[in-house]
Formats: C-alpha cells, structure tokens, sequence
C-alpha cells in the first residue's frame, strides 16, 4: 500500500465513523446540527486521527473501534478552529477553503457549534464499544489535559492571543507552540497507543515522537501562512504578521525555523528507533507534516 492509499483508506474510515457519531442535519434543533458538520466536512487533513490510529498500529496491528478514538480529537480539533476564526479571537473568514462557521450560521451559532463538538468528543470517548473502561478513563483524562488551561489548548491560545501585545521571544514561543498545538497533536498518538495497549515504555518512545512532530507541526504551519496562498492553505495567508502574533519565523526567521522543523522530524523519527516496521506509517505521518503545502 502507499502512503496516499493508507491516507485514503484511513480518512475515509474517519469519516464514516463522524457521519455516524454526529447527528444528522434533520435531527432537531437542526441548525446546530449543520453547523457542527459544515465545518467537519469541510475537508479537513484529519492529521489528528491519522497519529491515533497509527499510533495505535504501531502496538498492535488491529484495535477494533480505534477510529472512534481518533474522531474525538478531530471533533475537539474542529471546535478549536471554529473558536479560533471567532471575530474576539483570530477574525477570520475563510476556514477549510469555505466561509468560517460564524460567517455562516453568526456568532452565536459558532459558538454552540463548538460546545456541541466539545462536549460530543466526551460522548464518544465514554460509549468507546471495544474498549475496557480502565483504558477509556486515561484516554478521557489524556484529552481533557490536552485541551485544557494547564499546558493544553486552551493555555496555548490564551498565550497566543496575549502574545500580540508582547515583545516576541524564544521562551514564549515555546510556551504557546507547545501547549496550542502541541498538546493535542501528542496526545492524538497517546491515545492511540493507549487505546491499543501501550506499555508505559512504550508510551514513553510515542510521547516524545508526537512532542517533536508537534512542534515541527506547528513551525510548518507558521512558515506556511507566509509561504503560501490562501487559495493553496484554505485559510487567510499572511494573517500572523497582520495581527503581530508570535511565531518561529517572527522569532528566529524563515531559514533558520525550516532548519528547526526538520531537526524536530529528525528527533521524531529517532524516538520512533524501537518500533522497527509497526511504525512504518507513523514515520511517513511525521514526512507529511514537515514537507506538507497546506
Ligand atoms: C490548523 O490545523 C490549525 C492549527 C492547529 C495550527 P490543521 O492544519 O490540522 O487544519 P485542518 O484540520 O487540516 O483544517
Ligand atoms: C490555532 O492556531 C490553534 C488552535 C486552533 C488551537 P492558529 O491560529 O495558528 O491556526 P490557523 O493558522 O488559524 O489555522
Ligand atoms: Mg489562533
Ligand atoms: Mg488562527
Ligand atoms: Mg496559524
């Protein structure tokens, strides 16, 4: 199989398991309902459920249901996005190459459409079919840390929107990439790992992986929103220096943030040293995120 079938094969997996988790548009109220799948089905990279379930193939070849798993983090992904368009947040207007959420269906209904992921990403983790409860109660955790104020998401754009009134500097950048970003995206590959059975050493080997593409991640995507257009990202290019934000090339320059985001998949691909062929695709998951264009 190639990497773009595996891709392929995997997202649609995805989304068969959202079509099924989300209601449907005609479920009552049913504005909330198409708002929450308008900006689902927009056409996102799903690169969260792709570690999931990598991370989950890399400790055992086949765990049954895991695309659950991996549609709770695209669910909190999408809320966070739908918030981070909001007009007090980022304003912005194009998400996904479509219209942002309040654009719309307005504010108020953007707002609840992230509640409604947020909360459904809950849902879904806490009626996981195949998995036992002890397993189910540390991925709830995992995802409730990494979204939240202590380090998690929410601490990240806490930073990150401070930081537009702050002189840029290596230490805050740090803070706001890894906690923004990073956070969800290592624990994307923790709770696949879990999910599947993980030993702690194990965990330990897939943390770090996900703690270097995490970084890397976000570096590519600050490096993209000067480098690209906004018909090739599908969002609003050119955004970060308007609204002063504090990014790796505001801090330490194009040249030298391309540097750093290869010497962080270099990094993921050592911790990925122990795991020989099971971690084939999370090795090319990892190629993606550094060399990807939008
Ligand atoms: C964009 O994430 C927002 C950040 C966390 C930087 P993605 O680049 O994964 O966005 P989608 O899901 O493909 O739209
Ligand atoms: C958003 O970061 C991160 C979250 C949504 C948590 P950005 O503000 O850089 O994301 P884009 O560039 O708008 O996608
Ligand atoms: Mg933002
Ligand atoms: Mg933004
Ligand atoms: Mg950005």
């Amino acid at each position: 199989m190639t990497f773009q079938q595996y891709v392929a094969t995997q997202s649609e997996r995805v989304n068969i398991a959202l079509h099924r988790l989300v209601p449907e548009e005609s479920c009552a109220p049913t504005i909330i309902h198409k708002a929450m799948r308008y900006s689902l089905f927009a056409g996102g990279k799903r690169i969260r459920p792709l570690l999931c379930m990598a991370a989950g193939e890399a400790i055992h070849p086949n765990a049954p249901g895991i695309e659950d798993a991996a549609c709770a983090l695209e669910l909190i992904h999408t809320y966070s996005l739908i918030h981070d368009d909001l007009p007090a947040l980022d304003n912005d207007d194009l998400r996904r190459g479509r219209p942002t959420n309040h654009k719309v269906f307005g504010e108020a209904m953007a707002i609840l459409a992230g509640d409604s992921l947020l909360t459904l990403a809950f849902q879904v983790l806490a009626e996981l079919p195949h998995c036992p409860p002890d397993r189910t109660i540390r991925i709830v955790a995992e995802l409730a840390i990494a979204s939240g104020t202590v380090g998690g998401m929410i601490a990240g754009q806490v930073h990150d929107l401070e930081g537009e009134h702050m002189a840029p500097s290596a230490k805050l950048l740090d803070t706001i990439h890894r906690a923004k970003t990073g956070a969800l995206l290592r624990a994307s590959v923790r709770i696949g790992a879990l999910y599947a059975g993980a030993s702690e050493t194990q965990l330990a080997a897939l943390s770090d992986y996900g703690e270097h593409i995490g970084l890397a991640f976000q570096i590519v995507d600050d490096l993209l929103d000067i480098e690209q257009s906004s018909e090739q990202l599908g969002k609003t290019a050119g955004k970060d220096a308007a609204q002063h934000k504090i990014t790796f090339p505001a801090v330490y320059g194009v040249e030298r943030s391309h540097d750093m985001a290869r010497e962080e998949l270099s990094a993921a691909h050592r911790a990925l040293e122990a795991f020989g062929e099971s971690a084939h695709w999370l090795r090319e998951i990892a190629n993606t995120i550094v060399n990807r264009t939008h």
